[in-house]
């Protein structure tokens, strides 16, 4: 093993320059099938009250199912957990507000609401209404306890008898329960989340480098994560990135010297969200995808950090001991009850190269999940354009280009095309040289031209301050740009002006 290798970043060796293929339909493989989408319903906000009530409900939810399948709907024992239950679900129907369950691959959502833990404490009763199609649940107002019996009695079915009686939708169609609506499959609209404000964008950002510098705490001190904690950091990030993706973009131009890896780790989770999010909107996808993102480097915790900020070449024991950190970062992630395994797959290929070579090595051979695939992107891009011991942070256009050239062989080509057209040749907070002379920030990429962005801009050609303005390059008559600069050189703090 040579001396000199760049630490832990393979994709900072020079590449071969053989460009970007066609994107092959081998990139697409494995995108999960979007789930059939459902008339939107109005999703309800609950309030802090409600939602602690939530336990009680699932509770009593999951007892009625397990007595109606022991004994039949007249019997005693299910008369009174059908009450109990219908008691909770009467407490939210006097308070104005109807029950909306929803059963999403392995989450829980309540209204509006992902409900991390109960995710993991009622995992039986999430598989259980999963297997027999239920894939939402609402219990409307003005339901009343005959109603509210049958329906329970045909949730309470297995899948057996689910399939026997031609599904579950037919099975409540029957059942005739006005008041009672089953969705067969719960999908997250865009619409449900809004728009989000810088602010939150912002504040999503911060706990995700907290929740980082937390999990390093708790691995350094041998106790485990925990997966409701992380689920709900990644459905923010997921939530902020499809209502307002450039204001996330703009954020992991966010780099710390000093705490690399927790900044690191929340960039390359929003990097990899928003390429995710440009090949499927599948949100159990994105959530596992953003999971892996986001613990990609977690095996670095246990690493030294004289080894990992090392200034000069690793010895070849070091840099043995760094090329582990996948398997680490896997072995600790799939310790940890309720994680996403695919992200403990991400995890563990993050390293692995699209070309097949890269660590760790696995045989026989096999191509990287489409996720790492991603990850492995966002990785390499957010690792050039830092800062590190060993090397210095790479303007964006350079590091745009060594990953087009990386295309085919450490990368792949699809993924890094549509990279490329999502952060645009200039990505966001990119100091920018126009033509003529005026220095600018790009502010987002423009659809029409991936070289000529939206920019702000800041100085006049003499180097004269100004009022910041923004300036659409693409727009016919406006100057090109001319080179990418680098902030600290300048003495430019890029958040003031976006
Ligand atoms: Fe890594």
């Amino acid at each position: 093993m040579s001396e000199d290798v760049p630490h832990d970043d393979p994709r900072q060796t020079p590449v071969d320059g053989q460009g970007i293929q066609e994107p092959a339909s081998q990139t697409m493989e494995g995108v999960p099938a979007l789930p059939v989408r459902e008339e939107p319903q109005a999703v309800t906000a609950y309030s802090s009250k409600q939602l602690k009530r939530v336990r009680d409900l699932l509770t009593r939810l999951y007892a009625v199912r397990r007595t109606a399948r022991f004994y039949p709907m007249d019997h005693p024992a299910t008369v009174e957990a059908v009450s109990a239950l219908k008691d909770v679900v009467d407490r939210y129907h006097q308070e104005g507000v109807d029950v909306q369950l929803a059963f999403f691959e392995g989450e829980l959502i309540f209204g509006d609401r992902l409900l991390a833990e109960e995710s993991l404490l009622f995992e039986q009763l999430v598989r259980d209404m999963t297997a027999i199609g239920v894939g939402s649940l609402v219990v409307g107002r003005g339901v009343d306890l005959n109603e509210f019996s049958r329906a329970i009695a045909v949730l309470a079915a297995d899948s057996f008898e689910v399939a026997r009686n031609g599904g579950i939708m037919r099975m409540i169609a029957e059942a005739n329960v006005p008041h009672i609506e089953v969705g067969t499959v719960k999908v997250f609209e865009r619409e449900d989340v809004g728009e989000l404000s810088p602010e939150e964008a912002r504040e999503t950002y911060d706990n995700a480098l907290e929740l980082m510098r937390e999990i390093d705490l708790l691995i350094n001190r041998n106790k485990s994560v925990n997966a409701g904690q992380v689920k709900t950091v990644v459905r923010s990030l997921v939530d902020n990135v499809l209502s307002n993706r450039y204001a996330m973009l703009e954020l992991t131009g966010l780099k710390d010297y000093d705490e690399y890896t927790f900044y690191h780790s929340a960039n390359v989770a929003i990097l990899s969200l928003a390429l995710g999010s440009a090949v499927t909107n599948d949100y159990r996808f994105l959530s596992s995808l953003g999971v892996g993102a986001l613990l990609h480097d977690i095996g670095k915790m246990t690493v030294s950090l004289d080894i990992l900020n090392k200034p000069g070449a690793l010895t070849a024991e070091e840099w043995a001991l760094v090329r582990q950190h996948p398997v680490y970062g896997a072995q600790q992630a799939a310790l940890v009850p309720g994680l996403d395994k695919s992200a403990v797959v991400t995890i563990l290929e993050h390293h692995m190269r699209f070309d097949g070579s890269g660590y760790p090595n696995r045989t026989p051979r096999r191509p990287q999940h489409l996720a790492s695939r991603i990850v492995a992107v966002a990785d390499a891009f957010d690792a050039m354009t830092s800062r590190r011991s060993y090397s210095a942070a790479r303007v964006q256009d350079e590091a745009m280009t060594l990953l087009v050239q990386s295309a085919g062989t450490a990368l792949d080509p699809a993924l890094t095309r549509l990279f490329v057209s999502i952060m645009g040749v200039y990505p966001p907070r990119t100091v920018v040289r126009l033509e003529d002379g005026r220095t600018g920030i790009v502010i987002r990429p423009s659809e029409s031209d991936l070289t000529r962005p939206l920019v702000r801009v800041i100085a006049q050609a003499d180097g004269e301050m100004i009022d910041p303005f923004s300036v659409d390059l693409s727009a016919e008559g406006q100057p090109g740009i001319a080179m990418c600069l680098d902030a600290a050189d300048l003495n430019i703090e890029v958040d003031d002006y976006i």
